[in-house]
């Protein structure tokens, strides 16, 4: 058998990247995750590393502005996983410069698990983020680095629980006011985080999603805004007020809305107004389908995630 991958992570401390690490320890990697000195040393990060170690995941000091380490960290790997944030994606130029320099990746993974930037109808700011990860794409292509990028769509964790109402946060809300925005038609795609990460480890070492757009989008699980509060109500046995919002309307709120609505509302704009999740075709050219790649991986279901919260 073909040896795995040794895999870097930068922000694998993160909402996201922890999924990761733990899928690519738990599937054998030699995992690798970079951790700047202050996160090391921080309390609140104690367990989350503890649990790293326990799976057997080395942490290595450093720093994604220090160049010189972070070449002599990526030559020790075959493949680099960025899960940064927002704030920093397009920093991400530094490690593609780290990347060139080494010389030995056989494949990166920015830092994007979120919409297909290059397939988005966003407003701002939303516009701004999404163009700022497409930017990435480019100086990658750029580079003649081999890649594969993660369309996740939405994590499950974010937006079910409150039925993706922004501005609500855990603990759950009761869900029983649902703002529809527009028809309330476009399909929403949504899934768990873990699964996200087995998702991303299996495309490591496959030659499927090379040069491509790893979509996970299981094709019986998109959800409109309709069908997803008609869903809650099925399994909460009580109705739910759901008021719609016009788009002109939304497109109002997202320039008057106070941070972080006025983040989230235009990303909600793109997809359960104009549907950037699902109103395009995946061509063989530009990307692969997961669950179609993978049909063995047993996921969480938007009904079996539900069910967790009635
Ligand atoms: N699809 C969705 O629903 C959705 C939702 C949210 C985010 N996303 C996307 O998911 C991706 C990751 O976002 P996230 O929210 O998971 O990120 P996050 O929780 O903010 O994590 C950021 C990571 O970057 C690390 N980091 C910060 N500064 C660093 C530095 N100078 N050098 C090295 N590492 C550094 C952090 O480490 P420390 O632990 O040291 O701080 C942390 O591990 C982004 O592309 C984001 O747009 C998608």
């Amino acid at each position: 058998m073909a040896e795995k991958s040794k895999i870097l992570f930068i922000g694998g401390t993160g909402y996201i990247g922890k999924h990761i690490v733990e899928a690519s320890a738990k599937a054998g990697h030699p995992t690798f995750a970079l951790v700047r000195e202050s996160t090391l040393a921080d309390p609140a990060k104690a367990n989350l590393l503890n649990n790293f170690k326990t799976l057997g995941v080395n942490l290595v000091p450093g720093d994604l502005y220090d160049h010189q380490n972070l070449v002599k960290v990526i030559k020790q790997v075959d493949v680099v996983i960025s899960t940064v944030g927002h704030a920093l994606i397009e920093d991400q130029v530094k490690i593609i410069a780290a990347i060139k320099e080494a010389g030995n990746v056989k494949r990166f993974f920015p830092s994007a698990f979120g919409n297909d930037v290059d397939r988005v109808h966003a407003v701002d700011p939303a516009k701004s983020a999404f163009y700022g990860k497409a930017k990435i794409r480019r100086a990658i292509e750029a580079e003649g680095i081999p890649y594969t990028y993660v369309s996740s769509n939405y994590f499950a964790g974010y937006f079910l629980p409150t039925l993706a109402q922004p501005g609500q946060f855990a603990p759950p809300p009761p869900k029983d006011k649902v703002v529809i925005y527009g028809d309330g038609n476009p399909k929403a795609v949504f899934n768990k985080e873990d699964d996200i990460g087995t998702f991303t480890i299996r495309a490591v070492d496959a030659p499927g999603p090379w040069n491509k757009i790893l979509y996970i989008k299981p094709p019986k699980e998109s959800y409109s805004s309709n069908e997803l509060v008609a869903l809650w109500e099925k399994k909460s046995g009580k109705p739910a007020q759901k008021p719609s919002l016009p788009e002109d309307n939304l497109l109002k709120d997202i320039q008057e809305a106070p941070i972080p609505i006025t983040v989230v509302l235009p990303i909600h704009h793109g997809v359960f107004v104009k549907g950037d999740h699902t109103n395009f075709v995946i061509e063989p050219s530009f990307g692969v389908e997961a669950y179609e790649l993978y049909p063995d991986v047993k996921y969480t279901t938007v009904e079996e995630y539900l069910d967790q919260s009635v």
